[in-house]
């Protein structure tokens, strides 16, 4: 087991607590891929404890729902950590790693790692604290590493390394399970591993199968053989090409980081890390959150339908992400991008931000309904310049009745869909102000 800092160690010992003494749990987490992954170690702990459970999955802290059921010992994982109300749950555990504002009633035990200085950005995510607990209620959950990881990546505390606890732990667990520097692409075919690849979106090729096969029989490589029986030459080759497209499209430096990392090929599980991830991400934001849990409790059947999911979910991706490059419009302090559809939001952000847009501004997708949903994603390098994207949209929807928050990197928010205007030139003001300060 790693060594954490005293108080944290204490407090997951207090949790486990909690969790031998009752029997039954109300578990709520969020439906992305970090929520679903940590949902999964979480319920999968009980049930090995024979503990029973009813899980499920929310967009963010609804405490209307929460409360409905609060007479139960609650777990929120991975919804945020500020309750605004106290809960009549007897006993109240948070696995989160967002931003903290208010303190704890007595009855919660809280295991944000950010209440114990560690950063929750990058040093670990829910699925990290989750991991964590389920492994002081029994070392043998270490067997759950996949879902971590796959919560990790979905959550990018991956790139450019891993830090903090998710670095102790992919170190504690290296005997058993080892990563290799490896071409992060997934697919059945490797023309199909290009064409639906979105981190990394390379111009001309993702969303493109033909021209996919073309830039495969180029180089004299097979487009139909699947990507891990590449020879490591060929593998080489591929990187080589498409790192040259990424420099020719001027894609941000973590948009390179990602086309070679480390790879988890997890063979009992037929899945690499970022698949899983996909799979993980896929069934949340088509509404399938169980899949998962079904899948890892031995439905063979749900495996197949993630990746049916996972497949559907980046060519409709792919084709927002195009129409919201035609689309996009520029403000003095960030690029402004519209979305069809809520679940597309934050990657559209994202991918604009790293691969299409130079990296130059934060990127800012809205979805207009009856409010409008906010997503912005920013760099490394923007944010050591000084960009607060959770600060700058947190304070801008503020100002016209909204909230948001979130991470400096990534955040989101929700604002009246009238406020639209009043909103950007808000954010616009906000983020001129950090780089300004900077
Ligand atoms: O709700 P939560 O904090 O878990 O969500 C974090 C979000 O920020 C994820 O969608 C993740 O992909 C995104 N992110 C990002 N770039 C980073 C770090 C996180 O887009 N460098
Ligand atoms: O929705 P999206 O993926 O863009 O969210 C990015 C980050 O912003 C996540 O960490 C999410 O929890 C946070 N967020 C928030 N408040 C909102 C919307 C998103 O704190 N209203």
């Amino acid at each position: 087991m790693i060594s954490l800092n005293g108080a944290y160690s204490s407090k997951i010992e207090e949790a486990r607590k909690v969790i031998e003494r009752e029997d039954f749990f109300r578990v709520f987490s969020h439906y992305d891929a970090d929520g679903v992954s940590s949902a999964l170690i979480l319920v999968e702990s009980l049930r090995r404890m024979e503990k029973d459970f009813h899980l499920s999955f929310l967009r963010s802290m609804e405490l209307d729902i929460i409360k409905e059921s609060a007479e139960y010992p609650v777990i929120l994982s991975d919804l945020g950590t500020d309750i605004s109300e106290n809960l009549r749950s007897s006993s109240v555990i948070i696995v989160d790693h967002h931003m903290i504002s208010g303190s704890d009633d007595k009855n919660v035990t809280n295991l944000n790692p950010r209440k114990y200085g560690y950063d929750g950005t990058k040093d670990a995510c829910s699925s990290t604290v989750a991991f964590l607990l389920s492994m002081a209620l029994d070392e043998a959950n270490s067997d759950m590493f996949p879902a971590f990881m796959a919560g990790v990546i979905g959550d990018k505390q991956n790139v450019g390394g891993f830090n903090g606890i998710n670095a102790l732990l992919v170190d504690d667990s290296k005997s058993r399970y080892q990563s290799s520097k490896d071409l992060n692409l997934s697919g059945k075919t490797a023309s199909e591993a290009i064409y639906l690849s979105i981190e990394p979106y390379f111009s001309g090729l993702s969303g493109n199968l033909e021209e996919s096969r073309f830039f495969l029989q180029n180089m004299a490589i097979d487009p139909d053989s699947p990507i891990t029986n590449l020879r490591t030459d060929e593998k080489e080759k591929i990187a080589d090409s498409l790192t040259i497209r990424l420099i020719k499209q001027n894609a941000a430096r973590e948009g390179y980081e990602t086309l070679v990392s480390d790879v988890f090929n997890f063979k009992n599980l037929g899945l690499t890390g970022n698949q899983l991830s996909d799979y993980f991400d896929a069934a949340g934001r088509n509404g399938k959150m169980g899949l998962p849990t079904s899948w890892y409790m031995g439905n063979e059947e749900a495996k197949e339908e993630m990746d049916s999911l996972s497949t559907k979910l980046k060519k409709e991706a792919i084709e927002q992400i195009k129409r919201s490059y035609e689309t996009k419009k520029e403000m003095n302090n960030f690029h402004l991008a519209y979305v069809e559809n809520p679940y597309l939001a934050g990657i559209a952000a994202s991918t604009l931000m790293l691969y299409l847009l130079q990296g130059s501004k934060p990127v800012i997708a809205l979805y207009r309904n009856k409010g409008t949903k906010v997503s912005g994603r920013s760099t490394r390098e923007l944010v050591l310049k000084g960009v607060d994207l959770s600060a700058a949209i947190g304070s801008a929807a503020a100002k016209v009745g909204g909230h948001g928050g979130g991470h400096d990197i990534a955040a989101g928010g929700e604002i009246p869909f009238d406020k639209e205007e009043e909103f950007l030139n808000a954010l616009n003001e906000e983020l001129g102000e950090q780089i300004g300060s900077s």
